[in-house]
């Protein structure tokens, strides 16, 4: 069952974050570097882009952005986790990317940032930790520019059912193991696929970016719905206004 509530899993965050990164790229194959990737080649932004990644962890996608997007890009970063942050600001360091992105330890349901300021909104494998995914969407509205995009990468649960069961296999079995043994906290491991599980499937997910107040929203599967690549736009006219 998935019972954290949001102190336990910062905590929990906090006690993974030295082997995040490695573990990440072993459990998904190195797939969670191509799902970046396709992240952020989705994103469609001007030259001079200001852009929030939130929930930003150790900044795997605040950097493939600047990579991508180049330096006139301004990113920032934030997470509730000091940990994560302290490990994404030496990749940064050591990338030499310190004069385009900023961290910041802060809430995602509490962006501090004034309304309307980016150009758009990166989440990545952090909403299905946010129990309230309609608020923390609405804050991401209030803080994107009109016209803005939202682009939200979640794990999912595959449909195909010959594959699900080998993925079930592996996701609830032998991904905890591996976890465990790794990181030496079982919990953490335990609690990722359960909370996968409970993540909304992807047109349940994207009505709820609907109703958050995004327009034309739709998703992407990536490695056979492993994982989900959400878009939706901030429309440049508020609802009701004609011009
Ligand atoms: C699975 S990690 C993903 C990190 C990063 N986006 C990536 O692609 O690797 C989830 C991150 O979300 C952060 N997080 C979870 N809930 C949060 C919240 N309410 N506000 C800010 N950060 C949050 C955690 O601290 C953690 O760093």
């Amino acid at each position: 069952m998935n019972k954290l509530e949001s102190p336990s899993i910062r905590r929990m965050f906090e006690t993974i974050a030295p082997d995040y990164d490695f573990l990440n790229r072993l459990l998904s194959l190195r797939q969670d570097v191509y799902w970046r990737k396709a992240m952020v080649r989705a994103m469609s932004i001007p030259k001079s882009a200001v852009v929030l990644d939130a929930a930003c962890g150790t900044g795997d996608v605040t950097l493939e952005i600047i990579r991508q997007k180049g330096n006139g890009v301004r990113t920032a970063g934030i997470d509730f986790s000091k940990n994560m942050l302290d490990l994404g600001l030496e990749k940064i360091r050591s990338a030499g990317k310190e004069d385009s992105i900023s961290f910041s330890a802060a809430d995602a349901l509490h962006p501090p940032f004034r309304p309307d300021t980016f150009d758009a909104v990166t989440i990545a494998f952090g909403i299905r930790n946010i129990q309230d995914k309609r608020e923390v969407l609405e804050r991401f509205y209030e803080v994107l520019k009109p016209g803005g995009q939202m682009l939200v990468l979640e794990l999912t649960t595959p449909e195909n059912p010959l594959f699900l069961s080998a993925y079930l296999l592996y996701f609830q079995k032998i991904l905890p193991l591996i976890g465990k043994l790794v990181s030496g906290d079982e919990a953490a491991y335990q609690y990722l696929p359960d909370s996968v599980l409970k993540f909304p499937n992807p047109a349940a997910f994207a009505k709820i970016m609907t109703s958050a107040g995004f327009t034309g929203v739709r998703w992407r599967y990536l490695t056979l719905g492993i994982t989900t690549l959400f878009s939706g736009r901030k429309p440049v006219h508020k609802p009701g206004q004609s011009n």
